[in-house]
């Protein structure tokens, strides 16, 4: 059965705790932490000391989507923060293999994301280190955003590139009742989904509602 990561970027900052814990009793899988710095991205959210205080309103695997550069030097401090996986932009940084071990020394899983433009032959030589692929289906920087079509290629070269390997291959962005049945078709095992989950109160209903757009 396909995951469901909220994004956590649609929920109510004022009560991110709260929001956690709705999302998780709603039957998510992963919480999404979506890291932006205004450089790599245009936009800002938050940073570790957040990440920190939610740690303790779920027991559900955060998932640190950073869209930061660099991201290297802050590595450490995320896995501090508590989370389980990292995810690190291709795009960022030089030295993606290094990023890569270093989340690995920490004992978290790692992850690569992937712009829309960015081809997936990025992965070719770093794939036996991946926990997960991140292939963005809109530009990065917000929430509520259209997919980009184009991007159910790159899901099903993806998939074919993983293999038989343990990899899980997430796709974020614009992911809703509408388009989630061509993206878990193409190859995903696993969607974010940020306004399609935040948008109504009843968060059991939303994740529902993507859960039986799917045969
Ligand atoms: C975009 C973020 C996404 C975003 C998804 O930069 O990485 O995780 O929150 O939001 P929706 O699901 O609304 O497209
Ligand atoms: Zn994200």
């Amino acid at each position: 059965m396909v995951k469901i990561a909220p994004s956590i970027l649609s929920a109510d900052f004022a009560r991110l705790g709260e929001e956690v814990r709705a999302v998780d009793e709603a039957g998510a899988d992963y919480i999404h932490i979506d890291v932006m710095d205004g450089h790599f991205v245009p936009n800002l959210t938050f940073g570790p000391p957040i990440i920190k205080c939610i740690r303790s309103w779920t027991e559900l695997p955060f998932d640190v989507h950073l869209m930061i550069d660099p991201a290297q030097p802050f590595l450490e401090d995320y896995a501090k923060a508590g989370a389980d996986l990292i995810t690190v932009h291709a795009e960022a940084d030089v030295h993606l293999d290094r990023s890569l071990q270093f989340i690995k020394s920490l004992d978290k899983k790692a992850g690569v994301a992937l712009n829309p433009g960015t081809s997936a032959n990025v992965l070719e030589y770093v794939m036996d280190r991946l926990d997960l692929i991140l292939i963005m289906s809109v530009n990065p920087g917000f929430g509520g955003q259209s997919f980009i079509p184009a991007s159910l290629d790159k899901i099903r070269k993806v998939r074919s590139m993983i293999g038989s390997r343990d990899i899980e291959l997430m796709v974020d962005g614009g992911v809703n009742a509408k388009t989630i049945q061509s993206v878990v078709d193409a190859g995903a095992s696993a969607v974010v989904a940020g306004s399609a989950v935040f948008c109504g109160d009843d968060y059991r209903a939303t994740i529902g509602e993507l859960r039986g757009a799917l045969k």
